[in-house]
């Protein structure tokens, strides 16, 4: 859960505020045992950020939680002297988020390179208390009919975070019809956290000055044939410490509707701040009804980060796809730390509700092609939603040529809906995806840090069964299986993909 949070934290938070790991010597008078108050940056709404930190130091060590708008994130550091560093409890990454020093009785320093200050906090610092809504009985909400296959389309988060505007979310849309994003598939406009301005007398939700005319903006994405998604959390703020549905599930999702939105996106965030995790059923399950009482086809995306077995009842809230990790980051580790953490979910999926390692990162810059060629071979092998995060306005030809590969996006939007399941061969890890017309598509990924030869036997990937025919699909080429087998060489982190006829 951390990482998750630690990632929208830094991408939210890169401005200012936040979080701690301790490294230096403080003195024995000094000790950062303490509420600290922490004020972020100012919101596109006019409120201004903040975070209560509660560190506890014993020795060089320092625990603690962040208590933010939007987040509750457990944090862990080491301090040297009157020198700190503090990173999230069990973030997967490790890396510090914010090094600074204790100096005149506050702690200052950088957070990702920006300046960083926590002042001891008063008891006027504290967030104001939550009436508790109790979440309503269990029951099943009927499945709306969407998304037989993976949801594709393009969502604003992995580059632009809080920058995300009107404008940048019409020029996308323009761009995903001439670039051939939306032949290929990409349907899905989403605007991610950041659009909400603040909550009037009457409960009225109100966008933010980014966002002038949400009707006219939906209106636009629909006359170029596309659908669009909006965000919000089952808390009282996202992640982004926006205003959030908690208590006004109905009258926001009749808004959304009103709106002509098509897909929600729907954050955890500060729902922790009020539930506990063993209620993410309930709890998701009222805006599943919510939504369906518009009358409207919205698709339901549950972003969770794979608390609570969502795979096991996130059809029954009427989700349609439902977040396995944290997440993701620009880098190789970050995507296959996520890719893998969805094995296990592999039996839960299928048509109308899909597992989701998170959104793509294909485009962004700091992948090779080989790796983003994985990336995208694992989410299509995986039946996992295609979501850019790029900027379509502005690919490459290399990245045009991997989020457009029809012959890969259409293993992920095969009509079987099944997930493909690793089987590790030392530093080749081969997936098979069985498909809908008793084919099977086959990804051999290369961990390693050189090129390594690959050979797939029938035996393994489809026993029982011979080849009739089968194609290299980032080669777009037949390939010829002779005595059972096909070898090939495949580059460091790149991916053999191959679909395969039998009979
Ligand atoms: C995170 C979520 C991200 C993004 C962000 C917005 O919790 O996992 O995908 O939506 O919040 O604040």
């Amino acid at each position: 859960m951390l990482a998750g949070k630690c990632g929208s934290w830094m991408r939210i938070m890169g401005v200012t505020a936040a979080v701690v790991a301790l490294c230096t010597v403080v003195s024995s008078a000094q000790t950062l045992t303490g509420r600290w108050v922490a004020m972020g940056r100012m919101l596109h709404n006019g409120e201004q950020q903040k975070d209560i930190i509660e560190l506890t130091q014993d020795g060089t060590v320092l625990t603690g939680m962040v208590h933010g708008m939007g987040y509750e994130i457990p944090i862990k550091g080491t301090v040297s002297g009157t020198h700190f560093e503090l990173m999230g409890g069990d973030w997967n990454d490790n890396r510090p988020f914010v090094v600074g020093d204790l100096e005149d009785g506050k702690l200052v320093g950088k957070q990702f390179g920006h300046k960083f200050e926590a002042r001891p906090a008063t008891s006027a610092d504290a967030f104001p208390k939550l009436e508790y809504i109790e979440p309503p009985a269990l029951h099943v909400v009927p499945n709306n009919g969407l998304a037989k296959t993976p949801p594709m389309g393009w969502n604003s988060w992995n580059l632009f975070a809080d920058r995300v505007d009107d404008q940048t979310v019409r020029t996308m849309a323009d761009a995903m019809v001439s670039s051939g994003m939306k032949d290929a598939g990409y349907i899905y406009v989403n605007i991610d956290d950041t659009w909400e301005g603040l909550r009037d007398a009457n409960g009225v939700l109100h966008t933010n000055s980014k966002f002038p005319d949400m009707k006219a903006l939906t209106d636009y994405v629909h006359s170029k044939g596309l659908k669009i998604g909006i965000y919000s959390s089952p808390g009282p703020r996202t992640c982004g410490a926006y205003p959030a549905s908690y208590g006004f599930e109905g009258q926001d999702a009749k808004m959304f509707a009103e709106w002509g939105i098509d897909f929600l996106k729907y954050d955890w965030c500060s729902a922790a701040r009020v539930y506990k995790n063993e209620q993410l059923q309930p709890v998701y399950q009222k805006m599943g009804d919510a939504l369906q009482a518009t009358g409207r086809p919205i698709v339901y995306s549950l972003c969770e980060y794979g608390l609570g077995n969502v795979e096991k009842w996130g059809p029954e809230v009427g989700g349609n796809m439902w977040r396995t990790t944290d997440d993701i980051r620009d880098e190789w580790k970050s995507m296959m730390f996520n890719i893998e953490k969805q094995v296990p979910t592999a039996p839960y999926a299928g048509p109308g509700h899909w597992n989701d390692p998170d959104m793509l990162e294909v485009g962004n810059g700091h992948m090779t092609g080989d790796e983003y060629r994985t990336h995208m071979s694992l989410w299509a092998l995986t039946a996992a939603p295609l979501l850019a995060g790029n900027d379509i306005r502005t690919m490459s030809e290399e990245t045009k040529s991997i989020l457009m590969n029809k012959e890969v996006i259409a293993v992920d939007q095969d009509a079987l809906g099944k997930q493909a399941s690793p089987v590790k061969n030392g530093e080749l890890e081969t997936w098979v995806k069985p498909l809908a017309d008793g084919g099977v598509a086959v990804g051999v990924v290369n961990l390693s840090s050189k090129a390594m030869p690959a050979t797939v036997r029938v035996a393994d990937v489809a026993p029982g069964k011979s080849v009739t025919s089968a194609r290299d699909l980032w080669k777009h080429a037949g390939v010829k299986f002779v005595g059972g087998a096909y070898s090939s060489t495949v580059p460091s982190h790149g991916t053999l993909m191959l679909r395969i006829e039998l009979k």
